[in-house]
């Protein structure tokens, strides 16, 4: 696919904010810092249109992107940031948990996966709660410039592992890095496909 204009449209607090539920909707989660606004900054090919902070919790609202005036990416404020003692599913906002259960243009949501750590509970946690919902995603495991191929492999092959103790099949997977454009093309052509269909 070729981005030819990529333009900010809104930053949403609450989904009555949001723009209408008209074009189709691809959005991007995972843990603060993840690297959620770097990788739309790589697939889109502009380097500023989502807000990137070496610290965690920068993107709190909901930000939505136009794409070739057709569809929209979304970024997402992170998960996990103010740990509290409370159970992992209550790190969830409402904002998130709204956003991704009740949005009905939301064809895939991206939850993104720092591919340096091992499996963390949260991020699996978070998987549950899409899954017991319903909800369409695929997974981008982020920063894959950072450590050797083999210690990625080993992460990615771990984290697969654990989502197969629960579940027969394994969702799309893509393994990324904003650095390097790796996984650019094959995330694009995962969207594209999703557009035709
Ligand atoms: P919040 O909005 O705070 O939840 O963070 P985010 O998930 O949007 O992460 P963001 O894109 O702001 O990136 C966080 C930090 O990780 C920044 O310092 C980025 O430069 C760095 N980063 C993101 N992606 C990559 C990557 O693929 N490779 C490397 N080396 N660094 C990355
Ligand atoms: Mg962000």
């Amino acid at each position: 696919m070729i981005i030819r204009k990529a333009e900010f449209k809104c930053s949403s607090s609450k989904m009555s904010q949001c723009p209408e539920e008209e074009m189709r909707e691809f959005a991007f989660i995972g843990r603060s810092n993840v690297g959620k606004s770097s990788l739309i900054n790589m697939l889109t090919g502009r380097n500023s249109l989502a807000k990137v902070s070496g610290t965690p919790g920068k993107t709190k609202l909901i930000n939505h992107f136009i794409i070739n005036d057709e569809w929209a990416l979304v970024d997402l404020p992170g998960y996990g940031y103010a740990r509290t003692s409370k159970a992992a599913r209550e790190e969830f906002s409402s904002l998130i948990r709204f956003y991704v259960t009740k949005r009905e243009n939301l064809h895939c949501l991206f939850v993104l996966i720092d591919s340096r750590l091992e499996p963390q509970k949260i991020d699996l946690s978070f998987l549950d709660f899409l899954g017991e919902n319903g909800i369409p995603f695929a997974i981008a495991f982020t920063k894959a410039d950072k450590l050797s191929q083999a210690q990625i492999n080993r992460n990615i092959k771990a984290f697969k592992t654990k989502l197969l103790e629960k579940w027969e099949e394994l969702p799309a997977c893509f393994v990324t890095s904003s650095e390097t454009a790796k996984g650019k093309e094959e995330l694009l052509d995962f969207i594209s496909e999703m557009l035709i269909t």
